[in-house]
């Protein structure tokens, strides 16, 4: 990975040219005035800033003055009620050791000057909603029992201790009251871990910050050509030869350059399920994806029947999009039918992402039984063949008690009747999807692919796939389109993030790409426009982000200097 030092104004100096020198003579005087001018315009901001305003991401709905400050530290007590459940109460004394080094005061009765949590009395309240009263004599933090508002609201108080440490470790928090909830019900960031493998203790970091900025979902990129790495009981070759590769892509995909060395790893049953329990005490659910029919190489490699050829074929070592792919023949389905079958029980969330991306019909033109499926099920073309390939494995899910999420190709052909879209190739799939009164979650290139640059220029940036995603246009992102009418807005479930990892080597590096993208992301979908101010936001996370140096985050730091 290239050192990330950041040339912001590069000048060029070219001695021999007097007249281009006296350009960039000027170019640089003005950079200088407008970077004073900034720095006051900020300065002239932040002075008319209350409090709060600097210190939540993503920002809330509501936030009030309150006169005062509260006072904690290590003999405040914390007075639970038994409205917390044993994960959160985990959770908040785990972080308050960590992060802050503060001990846990268990009250058996409130008193005042302690921090409490009562159950809201409305039980009509959002589930994902809180409220947090900081008074100079407690604080309240109040939510429905068993939801994940206390959850938010935790989340909320630790910023503020962030923000009001002082250097004798105690904290003087400026009093306020906060009334906040979700604009958005899917808040999600995705990781592909096929393309380059990640520990378990990494995808728990990854969850780890996903909740501090209140998102909801994982989705787990599981298989893909280059990897399969979630153990399957039945088809032990699944991880025996899918998972691991005889080399990988070196550098840029135009050099087509390869090492030799053997790559790969899988996660476990039993991991899966600490990942799972591990997201679920943090209010996030995971959404696994299993790659189909395309981005299939590393299954058949296991499994030569599972294609059109019947080749024997080896896990991809470069990127990109494959001909071999699942055939449509019954045997195939009843694979992927016992493979969903034991995913299904690892998962409990509603959703199984089945990928149904970029899936090239070549050997399905040339196969016997597809073409046989074909014409047995009155199909018109292998598109339609794809439909009926999406439309049979979300039979299969729904009898399962699951919902099915693909990427926006499942459009092509005719959408399986309950299925959700998800939006990758900008937003038309999903307007097209919501007009049909299918579920849709926004993950447009651009800007929600956070595997593409974020800064120019990009020669001072490790090798990315391409692109350009500044943080800016993450923040400026907008998941309800235009187009949509009111009814048709409702079908849009949020938005997400997404790390494709073909560039993206280690954890450090996906760190590097995530952070600050993802904060800028949480804001979109948790606080509502009119409240989202952009010179605002990066002066929040300005102050904020030294929260994540205790977790050592990699995040990129160009926004430092913005
Ligand atoms: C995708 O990026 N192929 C969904
Ligand atoms: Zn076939």
């Amino acid at each position: 990975m290239q050192e990330n030092i950041i040339n912001y104004f590069p000048i060029k100096l070219n001695k021999r040219d007097n007249k281009r020198k006296t350009q960039i003579t000027m170019t640089k005087k003005r950079r200088i005035r407008f970077q004073f001018c900034f720095v006051l315009l900020s300065y002239v901001l932040s002075a008319q800033l209350q409090p709060y305003d600097t210190i939540f991401i993503p920002q809330p709905a509501v936030t009030e003055k309150a006169n005062g400050v509260f006072y904690l530290s290590n003999s405040t007590g914390w007075f639970t009620g038994n409205v917390l459940t044993q994960a959160d109460l985990d959770y908040l004394r785990g972080i308050l050791n960590i992060q802050f080094n503060l001990k846990w005061l268990e009250l058996s009765t409130y008193k005042p000057g302690a921090i409490r949590f009562t159950e809201a009395s409305d039980t009509g309240m959002d589930l994902e909603a809180y409220e947090l009263n900081i008074a100079p004599d407690g604080i309240e933090i109040t939510a429905r029992k068993g939801g994940a508002g206390f959850f938010y609201g935790i989340q909320c108080l630790l910023q503020c201790m962030a923000a009001s440490q002082n250097h004798a470790g105690s904290f003087a928090l400026p009093c306020m009251k906060v009334k906040d909830a979700p604009r958005f019900k899917w808040r999600g960031m995705h990781l592909d871990v096929c393309r380059h493998f990640f520990p378990l203790d990494f995808i728990k970091k990854y969850i780890d910050l996903l909740a501090m900025y209140k998102f909801n979902t994982f989705h787990w990129h599981l298989t893909d050509d280059q990897g399969w790495r979630i153990e399957i009981k039945k088809f032990p070759k699944l991880t025996e030869v899918g998972a691991w590769r005889n080399g990988s892509m070196l550098g840029a995909y135009a050099d087509q350059n390869f090492d030799t060395l053997r790559y790969g790893g899988f996660y476990t049953q039993d991991e899966i399920r600490e990942v799972v329990k591990y997201a679920a005490q943090r209010h996030i659910v995971v959404v696994p994806e299993i790659e189909m029919p395309g981005h299939a190489v590393a299954a058949i490699a296991a499994y030569p029947f599972l294609s059109c050829t019947g080749r024997q074929i080896q896990v991809e070592k470069a990127w990109g999009v494959f001909n071999e792919v699942f055939c449509t023949k019954d045997s195939v389905f009843d694979f992927l039918e016992q493979v969903l079958e034991e995913v299904v029980a690892l998962f409990p969330g509603q959703y199984i992402h089945i990928g149904g991306d970029e899936c090239p019909k070549l050997n399905w033109k040339e196969c016997r039984h597809c073409q046989k499926r074909l014409r047995d099920e009155h199909l018109k073309d292998e598109h339609e063949l794809q439909s009926y390939f999406v439309k049979r494995i979300e039979n299969f899910l729904n009898s399962k008690g699951k919902k099915m999420i693909g990427w926006d190709e499942i459009l092509e052909g005719g959408l399986a009747p309950n299925a959700a879209v998800m939006s990758w190739r900008g937003t038309s799939g999903g307007i097209a999807a919501a007009k049909l009164k299918h579920h849709v979650v926004m993950s447009p290139g651009k800007p929600c692919y956070f595997d593409h640059y974020q800064y120019q220029p990009k020669t001072n940036e490790p090798l990315a796939i391409g692109g350009y995603n500044p943080l800016d246009s993450v923040y400026a992102f907008e998941p309800v389109p235009k187009e949509l009418s009111a009814s048709e807005q409702k079908y849009i479930l949020g938005a997400q993030g997404n790390v494709w990892t073909e560039y993206i080597l280690n954890p450090k590096q996906v760190e590097y790409m995530a952070v600050p993208r993802m904060c800028a992301l949480s804001e979109v979908l948790w606080t509502i426009p009119e409240r989202k101010n952009r010179i605002n936001f990066l002066m929040r996370l300005k102050r904020r982000i030294k929260m994540l140096d205790p977790m050592q985050v990699n995040y990129a730091k160009h926004f430092l200097k913005q």
